[in-house]
């Protein structure tokens, strides 16, 4: 018997999704870091860095992940609101593409372990733009009421120090609104926003000549089936469409979620059934530690029996985790064909901050991943004889 749970990867779809990003960025100058913290899987990492993407990192640890699967040091941005200074010392030491700078401490930071190391860095600053994503609250970055970027006052206060930093030079704006963004007004309304910003920027720290604006683009957890890969075209318009700058501006983005979400499944087994008086309960050998985006975020995520037979009767369960949380529960009133001990399901659009948010909880051990290139066969029907 196949050993459960499991993350599944369609390493296919991967490069689809891989490809339809290069098709529609093939005209522009620019440049995608792929989000590291979406998924760290070394197979998934290698292929993304073979097609020449950038990477994304927020720790030190990343950062050496990225360097091993291939990414180039100089296509590596590195943000991150709480930096520790080995981080810092490491990322300058590697001579990395940027460090997005979120707080004017850690602009100070920065300059001092550039100057003990006797360099010169180059520094972007992560500014909140305050836009609403109109996304999760748990996953909306650009408000003033969210901890990312410098705040207007810190950015004002910047302007007065910039001088006695000596070991920094600023040449550079980086944005990051939020998570899951599926309507496309919250990228325009951020456009604009940069608009405004630029000659201010300019104003006091000279010529602009590094823009990153982020990830957030969303995938259709509904349907992952039928739309398996994001609209990357109407992403990358409008940032075409609306930035005013130079045609041969590069413009650099950190998307995770639409590069990886759909491309992974969690697969997992019943390990029991439970009949209550008001509920039915499928209990799983994966839990809130292997997904942990329904219990934190209340998240949906489709889920199928695999290999059933197609005559199957229908039952209703709330598919539930092992663990010891009423949260650890994955859907409640799920329709599926019948389960039993044994039977395994899938859970969907688990390429991104599934594995890579796994817990160790109640004594969990990390589970293994199937890295394919084989057509998923997870949907397959069995017919009965
Ligand atoms: N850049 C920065 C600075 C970020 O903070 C993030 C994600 C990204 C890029 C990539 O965003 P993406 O393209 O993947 O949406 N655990 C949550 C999502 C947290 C996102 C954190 N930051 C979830 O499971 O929905």
């Amino acid at each position: 018997m196949e050993s459960t749970p499991y993350y599944f990867y369609d390493l296919d779809l991967l490069e689809r999704t891989l490809m339809a990003v290069e098709m529609n960025t093939v005209s522009v100058p620019y440049k995608v870091h792929y989000a590291i913290k979406a998924n760290n899987n070394k197979k998934v990492l290698s292929l993304i860095a073979s097609r020449g993407f950038g990477a994304d990192c927020v720790s030190s640890q990343e950062i050496m992940w990225a360097l091993d699967a291939g990414f180039k040091a100089e296509d590596i941005v590195f943000a991150g609101v709480g930096k520790t200074d080995a981080e810092i010392e490491f990322a300058v030491r590697r001579e990395i593409g940027m460090l997005n700078c979120e707080s004017l401490e850690e602009i100070i930071v920065v300059n001092e372990i550039a100057e003990q190391l006797n360099k010169n860095v180059r520094i972007a600053l992560r500014l909140n733009p305050n836009v609403n994503a109109l996304t999760h609250e748990k996953i909306s970055t650009g408000l003033a009421e969210n901890k990312f970027g410098l705040t207007t006052l810190e950015f004002e206060e910047l302007i007065e120090v910039y001088s006695q930093l000596r070991n920094v030079e600023i040449t550079g704006l980086h944005f990051h609104i939020g998570s899951q963004v599926l309507n496309m007004s919250a990228y325009e309304d951020l456009c604009h926003k940069i608009n405004k910003i630029i000659p201010r920027f300019e104003a006091h720290f000279g010529e602009l000549t590094y823009l990153n604006v982020g990830g957030g683009l969303g995938i259709d957890y509904e349907n992952p089936d039928e739309n398996p890969i994001p609209d990357f075209e109407s992403y990358f318009n409008v940032f075409k469409n609306n930035l005013d700058i130079p045609a041969d501006f590069p413009v650099h983005f950190e998307l995770g979620r639409s590069i990886v979400g759909q491309c992974g499944r969690l697969r997992t087994r019943v390990l029991y059934i439970k009949r209550g008086a008001m509920k039915n309960f499928a209990v799983m050998d994966a839990g809130m530690t292997e997904l942990l985006r329904p219990a934190m975020y209340g998240a949906a995520h489709q889920i199928a029996k695999m290999n059933y037979g197609i005559e199957e009767e229908k039952n209703v369960y709330d598919i539930v985790g092992p663990i010891c949380e009423s949260s650890d529960c994955f859907a409640q009133d799920v329709i599926l064909p019948e389960l039993k001990r044994g039977d395994v399901v899938e859970i969907k659009s688990c390429g991104a901050y599934a594995e890579s948010m796994s817990l160790n909880y109640n004594g969990r051990g990390r589970i293994g991943s199937v890295p394919s290139n084989q057509v998923a066969t997870s949907l397959r029907i069995v017919k009965s004889a």
